[in-house]
Parts: C-alpha cells; sequence; structure tokens
C-alpha cells in the first residue's frame, strides 16, 4: 500500500521552533516525528511513502538519505504550497490509480490501527474514509457529523463554545477516482473543499472512529503533551522510554535535577544543580550550573545560561538565555539572545 504524508504546511503556530526545522523533523524523543510515523506505516503495511512539501524542502534531503528501510521514500517539490488537497491531488501520479491510498498529516502522532481502517473502508466500499478522533473541546477544530452507519453527513466550522465532538484526525484512505475532477497543481483544502465537494456529489464518505491515540503537534503545548504521553506509555505504538528521558549521548550531572517527565535528546549537557522539568532539551542544548527550566522547549543548539530560570518558554535552534535571567512565557527566535526581562538574583556564571 502506499501513503501521501503532508509535509509542506508552515508550522506557524510552532514558530519559533519551525523558522530552522520542519514541524515534521523535529526531535519527538529519541529522533524525528516523521521517523515514528513511517515506522508506524511501515508495521501496518505501508511500504511507499510520497512526501511533498513546497517550503524548507532541502532539511527534508538529509533526512531522506539517512532513512533506512522500509517504507521507500518518493520525493515531490510543490512549487507553491497547494494546501492539503492540492497536494493529495498532486501526488496521484505518483500514487497510481488502482488501489486506494492513505493521506495523513505529517503533524500527527497516533497509533490507530491503520489495518483496520483500510478493511473497514473495502468493506463498506467508500470513496474516502476519515479517521476521526474525539476530543473534550472542538473549539481549535471543525467537527465531523455522522450518521449512525459513519456516513460522513458534514464538515461544520470550529464551534463557539467548548463542546465535545468527532474531529478529522488527518489520516485518511481515498480513492484515486473520487480525486479525479480536479486538475494538478491547484490549491486545495482537503476539509474545505475536497471532502464537501465529495459529499455534496453524494458519494460514500465514512468516518473511522476508535480509540486510538492521537494528538496534532500542533502547537508547542501539544508538542510537550506528546511528550508527557509517550512517556506515561501512553501511545501504543510508541517504544517504551524511561522516565525521565535522556539520550545515551547525553551528560546530565549527577547534581542535576530531572523531573520524570524532562526529555534530555542526544549531546544535550545538563550542568550541576541545574533543574529539569516538563521539559525538552533538544540535541545538543545546554542548561548551565545552577539554570531551572520548567514547561519549555530548547531548541537545538539553544543555551540556558547559569543561574538562569525559564519557565513556559520556546528556545528556537541556538537561542540562547544569558545567565541569571528570567524568561517567563517567552519566544526567542533562532539564534537570538532573550532580552533580560527579570533578574532571578540567582548566582550564575556566564557561559
Ligand atoms: P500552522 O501554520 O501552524 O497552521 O501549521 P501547518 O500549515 O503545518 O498546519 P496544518 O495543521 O494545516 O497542516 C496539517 C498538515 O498538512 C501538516 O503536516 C502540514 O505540514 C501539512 N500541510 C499543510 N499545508 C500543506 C501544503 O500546502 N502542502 C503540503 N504538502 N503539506 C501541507
Amino acid at each position: 500500500m502506499r501513503a501521501v504524508v503532508l509535509v509542506g504546511g508552515e508550522g506557524t503556530r510552532l514558530r519559533p521552533l519551525t523558522e530552522t526545522i520542519k514541524k515534521e523533523l523535529l526531535p519527538l524523543m529519541d529522533r524525528a516525528v516523521l521517523h515514528h510515523t513511517l515506522d508506524h506505516l511501515s508495521r501496518h503495511g505501508v511500504h511507499e511513502v510520497i512526501l511533498s512539501s513546497s517550503y524548507l524542502e532541502d532539511t527534508f534531503r538529509s533526512f531522506i538519505e539517512a532513512r533506512r528501510g522500509d517504507p521507500t521514500i518518493t520525493w515531490i517539490t510543490e512549487t507553491e504550497p497547494l494546501g492539503t488537497g492540492g497536494a493529495i491531488v498532486n501526488a496521484l501520479s505518483s500514487v497510481g490509480t488502482g488501489e486506494p491510498f492513505l493521506a495523513l498529516n505529517g503533524d500527527i502522532v497516533t497509533d490507530l490501527d491503520v489495518t483496520a481502517m483500510v478493511a473497514t473502508h473495502r468493506t463498506r466500499g467508500a470513496a474516502a474514509t476519515i479517521a476521526l478522533a474525539h476530543v473534550d473541546d472542538a473549539r481549535a477544530f471543525g467537527l465531523v457529523a455522522t450518521q449512525a452507519d459513519g456516513r460522513v453527513l458534514e464538515f461544520r466550522e470550529k464551534p463557539q463554545e467548548q463542546v465535545p465532538g468527532d474531529i478529522n484526525a488527518g489520516t485518511y484512505v481515498l480513492e484515486p477516482s473520487a480525486l479525479s475532477r480536479w486538475e494538478p497543481p491547484g490549491s486545495l483544502s482537503i476539509e474545505r473543499d475536497v471532502f464537501p465537494a465529495l459529499i455534496a456529489d453524494g458519494l460514500p464518505i465514512y468516518g473511522f472512529s476508535s480509540d486510538a491515540y492521537w494528538i496534532d503537534l500542533g502547537t508547542p503545548e501539544k508538542y510537550l503533551q506528546a511528550h508527557f504521553d509517550m512517556l506515561d506509555g501512553k501511545v501504543g505504538s510508541a517504544p517504551h522510554y524511561a522516565t525521565p528521558f535522556v539520550a545515551d549521548s547525553a551528560a546530565v550531572h549527577d547534581g542535576a535535577r530531572l523531573g520524570r517527565r524532562a526529555v534530555v535528546c542526544a549531546g544535550a549537557r545538563v550542568e550541576r544543580d541545574a533543574v529539569v522539568e516538563d521539559s525538552v532539551v533538544h540535541p545538543h542544548a545546554v542548561v548551565e550550573e545552577g539554570a531551572t527550566v520548567r514547561r519549555s522547549i530548547l531548541g537545538p543548539r539553544s543555551r540556558v545560561g547559569g543561574g538562569a530560570v525559564v519557565n513556559r518558554s520556546v528556545l528556537a535552534e541556538g537561542a540562547a538565555v544569558p545567565a541569571g535571567v528570567a524568561l517567563d512565557e517567552a519566544r526567542v527566535s533562532a539564534g537570538q539572545v532573550a532580552a533580560s526581562t527579570e533578574r532571578t538574583g540567582a548566582p550564575g556564571r556566564m557561559g
């Protein structure tokens, strides 16, 4: 089976991390998000994957070159961002016409039973099957309304109030013939253009409900939550990770304190008397002596100076927080030095 994995979004909500790193290539525990996705697909019999993006495509080259084994990867460069629907239509020539195929957002973490979803799609004779996730608060998503047998009635706009409901989980089984009316390359949204048009034409579009783990990595909060859930063993398809998670090549001083929901990636360093809680420390980032990091993401090669306090903040690649500075809910761009908003008064050394 083949799958189109969408990796061409700008990831604006995850800035400044995504200033230099594609959302799908951000580390998730011990490897890039996309590795987890491809491994999951491989376990479900997907042996050929098509990746497409118009944006930061160079950064995918080294990923593809370094990736070994199943599935094989075909790369498509979009001349301009085509949107989620346009990118899928644009990939049809690589997908082939005979068989149903999978299409999925590359920014989701799920242990969805893809095999069962494809089987259900075939049994129902569906033109498209959409994985649904049940959420308690649908305000950030559009709702998908289905009838009792799972047939999709409509896509609804984001609700104003906090209501529970089924949302589009960003994984689809699609019949190529259902998409033949659209000429590539054109910009289309799968939710706003493609599915509503197919429903209006009376094609059999079904939802696939399950109790699978599902999260989209759209925001820093959700990116952190995905790590916490992996540490808590909530993602069925993920390996077991020790808590806190410290990569083999990371260096954590015996006198540093890591909370159980701390993730310290390869080559990162946490020095004496530093505290890291509920946070992800990316490869080769450094938390210097006596610094405290809570509920934050420290991008690759970023640096938190001695005695600094970083709370609910995101440092992009190569960003720095000077010694002794306190940061709360800050976003520091790639290669920038955080403005000193408040001094902690804690002893620190310049690094
Ligand atoms: P935000 O800017 O934060 O909304 O991020 P995004 O554009 O990545 O967001 P969205 O959640 O809409 O995208 C869902 C998935 O589709 C992500 O994996 C994106 O990388 C991907 N995607 C979005 N737009 C495009 C596009 O134009 N082309 C391709 N190939 N993929 C896209």
